[in-house]
């Protein structure tokens, strides 16, 4: 049931829909003519030269070469006797043939790769041998952006591999074509409440998420609403197998979004009870049709008994009866089952302040800790409460020593500017990973949680919210193409910085001098820290306008029923999570962090708000108090949005003109958003504490 849409726009007359993937003539000429020595001849070797995956690396050789080196490419199953570039999927023993470390190859995983500059037949060349073929392809990425990055060929020796075995984008589409938490438009799969038609654009974000090593993608929302339901039947998979069918170009799995109560909803049964042999029996025969669709289906994502989504409480069941029953019906195709641990009360009292959102995660799945099938995966938040701005890292990390386990992050900008602020993630995304559980002693890091290391689990990743809809930029936020980029980087390697991050993003997007770079690289850097300091202060979190959840509204959930509180009144704020007088949420962490965040003379300043309740008038380590540092955060802020616009104006003629335009106009909405931001939030604690600024700005 193909949406009768009229043709897509011509997408390709803007350059930012190439997004990263410019593939910019190379302007030096010496190593131009170098580089065209070498890659004007490409020999496709291996048992799998004509396979999907190795097509579509040949066709991303042909566009990347033939772009950067202005010249033809010459492909052929023979060597040529002159330097050239050889590409293939080879097992170990071929590997050794070729001339490559044998055992570093094999110590690879699945969809790892080698580049290296070998000998072969009187000449060198530049091998690309992947373990299968989409690491091959991952090989052809890396290799393009050597190319772009002006490295030299003669020595190469890498043998690189993803940690992460699941690196995912879950998208939050709807079928008639909104986007929750979208802001850059409508959906790229459904229009109307069909599959699109056309596929171009699905197969250009395939390759843009190949090209960072992305290999999963749900694509429905996590809120399952009755039409997605009908996903999984007969009538729409063929559809929904389109869209896998250009994803498996590239090595990416689909999954999907399901709806727990589904045998209830398209199933006439009259329970969804998971341990109800005929529910169990209802999924085993979903699953076999949809992998008669899709064969190699990735599996399911599952929000159940969260923000009123149908799960296994209404049966009196736990989260283990009902991701098991999901992993048995999926076992035997080799299907995942992505749980996710979103869930807590979202009926709270505000007057009730024993129930903590904080604690929930941890709460509802550490007693559950062994006893899930090994294909689920639980899918955990980076924070403890819901993407806001600054969290602590969620303590569910390091609690779960038995259960396979992923981070999720949230790439679409929701509570962080929504794609009208700059506000680059990954600064933020390197703190979470590189977080120290000490689960297992010092170095327990979340990265290591995550893919499965710390605890020797067999299968683990990373998973984001995507922030691309159908915005002829893809990201809305021009800059916000970055998020997207930074995420898939990180997935591949959460060992990269952010600093090298960023220099090969702008590198790989812009035509642009060093002196550029630098400048858009500390504009990109600065700016979570800049949002931050003009919005909800101390990771208190929370001061936005509820439901839509943009702009200033400090208390816009302070009384409602989401248990999103920072309790603030004439004499403090914050949130008592101690172990002594609070929540008791701190216990949830392990020493030294359980005693580093309890006592407020090791809190440290940016979490101040979410861990304890103080006084206006409480010292930070800063110097500063609480009432002061709000303050002058919010004017800082606001200076320090006007100067990353003034960076960015400074770049004018340096870098191409629809870029410049495009985040130009956003960067004045931010600068004008941020003065709300600053007014409404000093105002309010101005007449609530009633204590002046020292520095006696205009306060409201
Ligand atoms: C947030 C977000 C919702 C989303 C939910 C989730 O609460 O606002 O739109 O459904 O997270 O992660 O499930």
């Amino acid at each position: 049931m193909a949406g009768n849409q009229s043709v897509d726009p011509i997408y390709e007359t803007n350059p930012m829909y190439s997004a990263w993937l410019q593939y910019r003539p190379i302007e030096d000429d010496t190593r131009l003519s170098l580089y065209r020595e070498w890659c004007r001849h490409v020999v496709f070797l291996g048992h799998t030269p004509g396979s999907t995956i190795m097509r579509a690396a040949k066709r991303e050789l042909s566009i990347g070469l033939q772009s950067m080196l202005k010249s033809e490419i010459a492909f052929s199953e023979s060597a040529p006797a002159t330097r050239h570039i050889a590409v293939g999927t080879l097992t170990v023993e071929d590997a050794k043939q070729e001339g490559l470390d044998a055992e570093r190859f094999a110590s690879l995983a699945a969809d790892g790769y080698a580049i290296a500059t070998t000998e072969s037949g009187g000449t060198s060349r530049v091998l690309i041998a992947g373990r299968n073929d989409a690491g091959t392809l991952y090989g052809v990425f890396h290799l393009l952006r050597l190319l772009n990055g002006g490295n030299f060929l003669e020595e190469l020796s890498v043998y690189e591999a993803s940690k992460n075995a699941l690196r995912m984008l879950n998208h939050w589409d709807n079928m008639d074509g909104s986007i929750e938490r979208g802001y850059a438009g409508k959906s790229i799969f459904y229009r109307d409440g069909h599959i699109v038609a056309n596929l171009t654009r699905i197969r250009d974000y395939a390759r843009l998420l190949a090209s960072v090593g992305l290999n999963a993608i749900s694509v429905n929302n996590v809120n399952v609403h009755s039409v997605e339901t009908r996903l999984i039947t007969d009538e729409v998979l063929p559809d929904v197998a389109r869209l896998a069918n250009v994803f498996r170009e590239y090595g990416i799995r689909l999954f999907l979004s399901v709806n727990f109560a589904s045998p209830i909803e398209i199933g006439g049964m009259n329970t969804a009870d998971p341990v109800d042999p005929s529910v169990l029996g209802w999924w085993k025969e979903r699953v076999q049709r949809i992998y008669r669709h899709i064969p190699d289906f990735g599996g399911v994502v599952v929000k159940a008994d969260s923000e009123f989504r149908p799960g296994p409480f209404t049966y009196g069941r736990n989260h283990v009866d009902g991701a098991n029953m999901f992993a048995d019906a999926l076992k035997d195709f080799g299907g995942v089952v992505v749980w996710r641990c979103f869930v807590y009360n979202c009926l709270q009292d505000w007057r009730d302040r024993s129930t903590d959102r904080a604690r929930a995660a941890y709460d509802h799945f550490k007693p559950l800790d062994g006893g899930f099938r090994e294909n689920v995966i639980l899918q955990i938040k980076n924070g403890p409460m819901d993407f806001q701005v600054r969290e602590p890292v969620s303590p569910l990390f390091g609690a779960l020593t038995r259960t396979n386990q992923m981070l999720e992050l949230q790439v679409t900008q929701e509570y962080t500017g929504q794609q009208k602020h700059l506000c680059y993630l990954v600064p933020q995304w390197k703190e979470v990973l590189e977080f120290d559980t000490f689960a297992k002693g010092e170095g327990s890091l979340v990265s290591r949680v995550a893919d499965g290391s710390l605890f020797g689990r067999p299968i683990g990743g990373i998973a984001a919210v995507s922030n691309v809809g159908d915005d002829e930029n893809w990201t809305g936020h021009p800059l916000a193409q970055a998020n997207l980029y930074g995420y898939g980087r990180l997935a591949w390697n959460p060992d990269l910085s952010a600093e090298q991050i960023t220099d090969e993003w702008i590198s790989m997007t812009f035509a642009a001098k060093d002196s550029t770079r630098r400048v858009m690289s500390r504009i990109l850097l600065s700016s979570w820290s800049v949002y931050e300091s003009y919005t909800a202060p101390l990771g208190v979190g929370w001061m936005v306008n509820p439901g839509h959840h943009y702009g200033p509204n400090v208390d816009g959930y302070e009384y409602s029923k989401w248990g999103t509180y920072h309790f603030a009144d004439c004499r403090g704020i914050g949130v008592d999570r101690t172990e002594n007088t609070g929540t008791g949420y701190t216990a949830q962490y392990h020493s030294p962090h359980r005693e580093r965040f309890e006592s407020l003379s090791t809190c440290p300043d940016e979490f101040v708000l979410f861990f304890h309740h103080v006084p206006y008038t409480h010292r930070l380590h800063s110097g500063k108090t609480v009432i002061q540092h709000i303050y002058d955060s919010h004017f800082e802020g606001v200076e320090q949005a006007e100067t990353l616009r003034l960076s960015w104006e400074s770049l004018q003629g340096n870098i191409d003109e629809t870029w410049y335009q495009a985040t130009l106009r956003r960067l004045d909405v931010q600068v004008e958003h941020s003065k709300e931001w600053r007014d409404q939030i000093n105002t309010y604690f101005y007449r609530k504490s009633g204590i002046p600024d020292e520095k006696d700005r205009t306060i409201y």
